[in-house]
């Protein structure tokens, strides 16, 4: 883990070497047309083309016809991913992805496949109004979506299956880090709170057999969690509106990266839903990002961007969380850092 660390300081410091030395015009040019890396790693995610090329590399002909593409177009699309790293030349137009290229797999350990392809598509949409956004101070996902994110999401299942699997990946790399700070063996009752498919509860009661848990989330996404059958053998679930009632009988409550989809009038009468259900000896967890002073971690503060755009939610920093807490009658006791991006706030009722 420290080796992880100190390559991603000497990364940071490479790049920020790199932006100082890079001419103005040169760097305002690279910001600027970014969105052709973002785009184009959607675009191979979402063709499968690492899928096609797993066993063998394919011709452009052969590729064309899997992906039901364009032979033409997709030859330029290839051009442009080869030189991106993800894909590679082999021969004259024989095709295979490279080792940044196949983490887009999908089913594979540690695929980024779908969070390529939500990241790519609705995340993205919702980046396109950040100035609007900006100037209202409010998300616009909205005005371009027809309705809100969760909204959209319940109404769209084949984007809602893609984002439900791409919280799944960010929680398969987050979990195991709050696993390693946080000791659930005192704790009898666990219940996730908007646990989607239940990676977080899965693996908690995997560590911890003695432990209950429960699955708390919508309709839709309780739907789909049910046909898990490992979990469904040691779960109970739940479905319902957090923002009417939160099942009662848990004695720790854990709510993973899901307080920062809402701004602070929505985020407070969660909580105030959580205080309802605690009971004396409860315990909240939020699995969230701490903004910390003089934030340099772009992933964060990027993060806190997305939210603002997508759902009118943002990250937030000690102070905002004790603030957030106390309004709803809970007291911050402390926010322990993980090895990833996400803090655990432990919170009781006061
Ligand atoms: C950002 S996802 C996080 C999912 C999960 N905790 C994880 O980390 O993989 C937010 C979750 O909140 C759930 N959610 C949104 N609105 C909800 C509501 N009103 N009541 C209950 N759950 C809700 C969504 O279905 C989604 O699963």
């Amino acid at each position: 883990m420290l080796k992880m660390k100190f390559l991603n300081q000497i990364v940071r410091l490479l790049d920020k070497t790199r932006n100082k030395l890079t001419p103005p015009p040169v760097r305002l040019r690279e910001l600027a047309f970014s969105y052709f890396q973002a785009q184009v790693v959607h675009a191979v995610a979402f063709l499968e083309i690492p899928e096609h090329t797993a066993d063998a590399p394919k011709t452009l002909e052969e590729l064309a016809t899997l992906t039901q593409a364009d032979p033409d177009a997709l030859g330029r699309l290839l051009r442009v991913s080869s030189l991106f790293g993800l894909t590679r030349e082999v021969g004259a137009r024989r095709y295979s992805c490279t080792p940044v290229g196949q983490l887009l797999r999908r089913g594979i350990p540690n695929s980024m496949y779908s969070l390529a392809v939500s990241s790519g598509r609705e995340w993205y949409g919702a980046m396109n109004h950040l100035p609007e956004a900006i100037r209202t101070g409010r998300c616009t996902f909205a005005d371009h979506y027809g309705v809100p994110f969760f909204q959209y999401m319940a109404e769209n299942p084949d984007s809602a299956g893609v984002y439900n699997d791409s919280m799944t990946a960010l929680s398969r790399r987050e979990v195991p880090a709050i696993l390693a700070e946080y000791d659930f063996s005192s704790r009898k009752h666990i219940v996730d709170v908007a646990g989607g498919l239940g990676h977080c509860i899965h693996s908690i009661l995997e560590k911890h057999p003695h432990l209950e848990g429960t699955l708390f989330d919508q309709e839709s996404v309780i739907a789909k969690a049910r046909t898990n059958t490992d979990l469904a053998a040691r779960c109970n679930f739940a479905t319902g509106n957090f923002f009417e009632e939160i099942p009662a009988g848990g004695d720790t409550y854990v709510m993973q990266r899901a307080l920062h989809n809402w701004n602070d009038e929505e985020a407070l009468k969660i909580l105030k839903n959580f205080r309802r259900a605690l009971p004396d000896d409860g315990l909240l967890l939020l699995f969230e990002t701490a903004i910390r002073e003089n934030e340099i971690d772009s992933g964060r503060l990027n993060s806190d961007l997305l939210m603002l755009c997508m759902m009118d939610g943002r990250e937030r920093d000690r102070d905002q969380f004790r603030e957030l807490l106390k309004a709803a009658g809970l007291e911050l006791k402390r926010i322990i850092p993980t090895r990833s991006i996400s803090s655990i706030i432990e919170a009781v009722g006061v």
